[in-house]
């Protein structure tokens, strides 16, 4: 079955971040890491005949959801997780909250590499800690860990977790098991839990392979808590709907109290529902699909910056439908950049200052739209952006 991924559904007044948050019918949206296509057509049946029975009580996680997570993982991508080392959660932002609050005491330390997903930021300060940054080297526009930086900080003691985001948004790498089992390695000798929040995993480009880190290494399952979900993969992060996977018994009972005490741990009806249809093998042709359409999109971008934008850098995209460009160009901070784009050009994208870039001049794009949309995008944004290297 051939799935479309070009018509445009409209989702103004939907009550969308991404697309009512502005409240102007005008502006292309390409900030808020959803996508604008339909959920794959089984996930929409499955919802129909839920909504059709039409008791909407509490509700915990079946059998079904259960082994369709087990199996999913396991066959395709060589995890293998048993049903007790679950938690399951209404996202993997909770899921770090918690994984902090249970790991952590006030004024520890949480490792990241910067640039990243803004949320870790909040997350880490929440739960009353340190965020200890280690910022990506940055090079032939792509990002690499600088180890003796990583090194030194997992050194201190008072860095207790890393969380890392593999794959890497904002800065679209997808770790190799080398660099996996070097930055498991180095936790493992310095006594740092790893948080892997692997939500994007489906999302990757030709030539490039997701790499669970707890399959990495033996000695990595139980140090680590595995953070998945269906939802960036099939485009239903409203359902609210993810699984933090913890081999150790003692950090899965702490964890687990803390999921409890931040009341988080009841999933709705609709993400239950919707992960069995989700994971299959035909769930799995639709993001084959969906991985060549982004794909293809990533290609239409790069083409365009490099006709019409080669003073703008683009940073290799290995996974994620998040593209990160270098805007250095401008001489502007990237909040500016981002105000001008949308208030004179009508294209909203996100600005680097929220992912720790230390550059600021980063903005990052989310391609995961009809192919005409992100066209619009692309020559709203060259003209904002041939305007600012003018003035
Ligand atoms: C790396 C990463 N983790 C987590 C999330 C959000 O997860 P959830 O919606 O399950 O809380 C995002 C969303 O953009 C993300 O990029």
């Amino acid at each position: 079955m051939h799935y479309d991924f070009d018509t445009q559904v409209p989702r103004l007044g939907t009550g969308s971040i991404k697309w009512d948050e502005a409240a102007d019918p005008n502006i292309i949206p390409l900030w808020v890491a959803d996508m604008d296509f339909p959920a794959f057509p089984p996930i929409i049946e499955a919802l129909q005949r839920r909504v059709a029975h039409g008791v909407f009580g509490y509700t915990h996680a079946t059998d079904a959801y259960y082994d369709s997570v087990i199996n999913w993982f396991e066959r395709r991508h060589g995890l293998r997780f048993a049903r007790e080392e679950f938690i399951c959660v209404p996202g993997v932002v909770p899921a770090i909250s918690a994984i902090v609050r249970a790991l952590t005491l006030t004024g520890d330390k949480v490792l990241v590499c910067s640039p990243v997903y803004n949320a870790f930021y909040s997350s880490i300060r929440n739960q009353g800690c340190m965020v200890e940054e280690s910022p990506l080297r940055y090079a032939n526009n792509t990002y690499t860990v600088d180890w003796e930086d990583f090194e030194r900080r997992c050194a201190d003691p008072r860095v207790r977790l890393f969380v890392l985001c593999n794959p890497h948004n904002p800065a679209g790498r997808v770790w190799t098991p080398d660099e996996l089992q070097r930055m498991g390695d180095i936790c493992l000798r310095h006594h740092v839990f790893v948080v892997a929040d692997e939500i994007h995993c489906e999302i990757v480009m030709p030539g490039h392979h997701y790499t669970p880190f707890a399959t990495v290494d033996e000695r990595f399952r139980a140090h680590c808590a595995v953070c998945v979900a269906p939802t960036k993969a099939f485009n239903i992060a409203g359902l609210q709907v993810a699984n933090i996977l913890v081999n150790d018994p003692q950090k899965r009972e702490r964890i687990d109290r803390a999921v409890n005490i931040h009341e988080v741990c009841d999933l709705g009806p609709f993400g239950l529902a919707a992960t069995p249809a989700a994971y299959t093998d035909e769930g799995a042709e639709w993001l084959r699909q969906l991985n060549e359409y982004l794909a293809a999109n990533y290609r239409c971008l790069l083409d365009y910056f490099a006709a019409e934008l080669p003073a703008f850098p683009v940073t290799v995209l290995e996974g994620t439908y998040l593209v990160w460009v270098n805007c250095a160009a401008t001489g502007l901070p990237s909040d500016e950049i981002v105000e001008r784009l949308t208030r004179r050009h009508h294209v909203q994208l996100c600005p680097g200052s929220i992912y720790g870039d230390p550059t600021d001049r980063f903005v990052r794009i989310n391609i995961a739209c009809p192919r005409a949309t992100l066209r619009e995008g692309l020559d709203r944004m060259a003209a904002g952006l041939r305007e600012m290297m003018q003035s």
